[in-house]
C-alpha cells in the first residue's frame, strides 16, 4: 500500500520539470545509499548490532531531511539536467555549470531515497550494515545501466523479489444488482480498507452506480490544464488523507 502512495507520489514528480534530469534513477540511488551509509557509521559510532526499530530511524531520517539544496545540486549541460552531490558521479566530467536550489529534486530524492530502500529491504539493509557491506556503488550498479531518470518500467520487473508484506487487496467490485444493505463477511472484511475505486474504462454497458464518475470521467476533456492540475492535487490529498494507519502516514 505505502509502496503503491509512493510510486504514485514519484511518478507525478518525474512527470513533473524535472523531465530534462539524465541519471536521476542513478544518482539518486547512489546518493541515497551513500547518505545512509556515512550517517550511521556517525551516529552509531561502530556499534553494528542495533535494533531495527533503532536502525529503521536512522535510515528514515536520512531519507526525510538529509537530501537539501544545500548538499545537491544541478549540473546544465546541453540542455539536460545532471544531479550533483555526496555519492553522487559525475557523468559529465568538467562540463556543465552548477547551481544549487533549483526545482524540487530535493523532494524527488527523498520519495526515491524511500523507495530504493522499500526495494531493497529493510531487513537486508540492517544484515548489509552489519557485514559492512554496505556499498552504494555495488548496490546501484543496476540502476546505473542506464541514463533513464523516471520511475518507469525499466528492468522493474522480476528485478528483486518483492517484499513479503501483504499487497493491498484489488479494489472490491462495484455494486451492481445485490440489494446495497446486504454484505458478504468478504465486503465487511474488505470495508474497513477503503479502496478509491478504479476509474473504469468508458463501457458500451454503463453501470446506474458509477453514472456520477462517468459524468466526472466525461468532464476531463473540457478542463483547462490548471483546472485538470486542480483536480489531480485534490486526488493525490484524498488518497493522502485515506492512508490510515500510522506507517503509512509516516512514509508519505
Ligand atoms: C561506508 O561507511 C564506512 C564508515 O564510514 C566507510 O569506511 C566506507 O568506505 C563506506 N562505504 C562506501 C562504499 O562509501
Ligand atoms: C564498492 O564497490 C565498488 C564496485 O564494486 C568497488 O570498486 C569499491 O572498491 C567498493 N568500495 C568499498 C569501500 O568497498
Amino acid at each position: 500500500m505505502a509502496r503503491a502512495w509512493l510510486l504514485l507520489l514519484c511518478a507525478c514528480h518525474a512527470q513533473g520539470q524535472d523531465d530534462d534530469f539524465e541519471w536521476f534513477r542513478c544518482d539518486a540511488c547512489s546518493a541515497s545509499f551513500f547518505k545512509i551509509n556515512k550517517t550511521l557509521a556517525q551516529r552509531l559510532l561502530g556499534r553494528t548490532s542495533v535494533p531495527a526499530y533503532e536502525f529503521l530511524e536512522i535510515v528514515d531520517d536520512v531519507c526525510e531531511t538529509m537530501f537539501t539544496k544545500n548538499e545537491f545540486g544541478v549540473k546544465q549541460h546541453e540542455g539536460k539536467k545532471y544531479l550533483f552531490g555526496p555519492g553522487v558521479t559525475d557523468h559529465i566530467p568538467g562540463q556543465g555549470f552548477g547551481q544549487m536550489g533549483m526545482g524540487d529534486y530535493d523532494k524527488r530524492l527523498a520519495s526515491y531515497c524511500k523507495m530504493f530502500v522499500e526495494e531493497l529491504g529493510e531487513e537486508k539493509l540492517q544484515r548489509l550494515w552489519a557485514d559492512q557491506q554496505l556499498n552504494h556503488s555495488q548496490l546501484c550498479v543496476e540502476e546505473c545501466l542506464s541514463s533513464a531518470s523516471g520511475t518507469g518500467a525499466q528492468s522493474r520487473a522480476g528485478r528483486k523479489p518483492p517484499r513479503p508484506k501483504p499487497k493491498p487487496s484489488p479494489p472490491p467490485p462495484p455494486p451492481k444488482t445485490r440489494p446495497p444493505k446486504e454484505k458478504t463477511p468478504k465486503d465487511s472484511a474488505e470495508s474497513s480498507t477503503k479502496t478509491a475505486p478504479k476509474p473504469s474504462k468508458p463501457s458500451g454497458t454503463p453501470d446506474p452506480k458509477s453514472g456520477e464518475l462517468d459524468k466526472v470521467l466525461s468532464l476531463l476533456p473540457r478542463l483547462k490544464a490548471s483546472e485538470l492540475q486542480r483536480l489531480g492535487s485534490a486526488v493525490i490529498e484524498e488518497l493522502t488523507s485515506r492512508a490510515s494507519s500510522p506507517r503509512e502516514r509516516s512514509e508519505l
